[in-house]
């Protein structure tokens, strides 16, 4: 049962501060040719790669939300920081250009820190102050933000961390908002979409959830994560699932044995690395549809969705979609792995 409609959904997060970034709606394509390499279901791509700011992908669509939390707060420079290629500095950089406020990040120095290219150069493009920690995962990089939030404020400046878990909430107001945006669109095409695939391990997914669930749809959501945290993330998912419905004042109740997020496609290197099955899928998709993934996010959403395909857990007479969530210019970055 809907808790409430699409306007309804929209007019409710129309209350939250928001800056607009994006370009929006983001295409939805039909992968004919990838549909039938794969000989499942009717395979469909959203495509939030398209969602502009410095090559796209989803975090233009949190990034409203997030930054507009900070600029609410008087913030004047904005601060980020996660692994070396993080898409999400790089997004959030250039949004930091276009509304003219300072950008700080610290970034891991990882595997990837050693050559400039891809995210890393677009950072320093975009006019980003880029600092280099040595610590062993991005989890690790809450003394690094706090260590640049008190410089900052020695200066008189007034910073704001707008990765952090209080502000998730907000960046996952985009994807609810992308849930009924999609629907709209599979009305206008006449289909109905039966899972949705995408990688996620923060604000996404949950976005989608919560769309999903106020709307009253029968999508299932299969969320791919790219990383293994050190916590539940069905209880985090559910902490963001519950503050969103506090904020937007609406009483949606979350069916927790429905919340899916597998984790056996990260890949035995982990988080940052590629895998032979997403690189597989990453050409597939390619040399199908002329479309672009990348190696640690897109490409393994796609393999899980193939490998679910033929697992028989997503049916051939289903409708999916794969949530393209951007990340191409980490490919870049990639090449070796790519070609190897
Ligand atoms: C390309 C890409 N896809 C997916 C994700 C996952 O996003 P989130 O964890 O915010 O849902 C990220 C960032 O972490 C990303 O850069």
């Amino acid at each position: 049962m809907p808790v409430v409609s699409r306007d309804e959904l929209r007019a409710r997060i129309g209350e939250v501060p928001r800056v607009l970034l994006g370009h929006l709606p983001t295409p939805v394509d039909f992968c004919g040719r990838l549909t039938e390499a794969v000989g499942g279901p009717k395979i469909y791509v959203k495509r939030d790669d398209c969602t502009g700011l410095a090559f796209g992908g989803n975090k233009t669509r949190q990034l409203e939300f997030t930054i507009a939390q900070g600029l609410a707060q008087g913030a004047d420079v904005l601060i980020g920081g996660a692994g070396s290629q993080s898409n999400h500095s790089r997004q959030l950089a250039a949004a930091s250009a276009k509304l003219g406020v300072d950008c700080a990040l610290v970034l891991v120095r990882d595997h990837k820190s050693g050559s400039v290219q891809g995210n890393l150069l677009l950072d320093d493009l975009l006019g980003a102050g880029v600092e280099l920690v040595d610590v062993p995962t991005q989890e690790l990089l809450d003394d690094a933000k706090r260590a640049l939030v008190a410089k900052f404020e020695r200066e008189g400046r007034k910073p704001f961390v707008v990765m952090q878990a209080a502000n998730r909430p907000f960046g996952a107001m985009g994807y609810a908002l992308c849930m009924a945006e999609m629907m709209d669109q599979f009305d206008a095409i006449g289909e109905t979409p039966t899972t949705v695939v995408l990688c996620s391990g923060s604000c996404t997914q949950p976005g989608l959830i919560f769309g999903k669930t106020a709307l009253g749809l029968d999508v299932r959501i299969v969320g791919i994560r790219p990383i293994l945290w050190s916590y539940d993330i069905k209880d985090a998912f559910l902490g963001v699932l519950g503050q969103m419905a506090k904020i937007l004042e609406l009483d949606v109740a979350f069916d927790e044995a429905r919340i899916e997020n597998i984790d056996r496609y990260v890949g035995e290197d982990g988080y940052g690395y590629c895998t032979p099955e997403g690189n597989a899928a990453l050409r597939l998709m390619a040399r199908h549809e002329g479309i672009l993934l990348e190696p640690i996010y897109t490409a393994k959403a796609l393999a899980g969705l193939i490998d679910m395909v033929n697992r028989g857990e997503i049916g051939k007479d289903e409708t999916a979609v794969l949530l393209h969530t951007g990340g191409t210019p980490a490919l870049f970055a990639y090449a070796e792995e790519l070609l190897r």
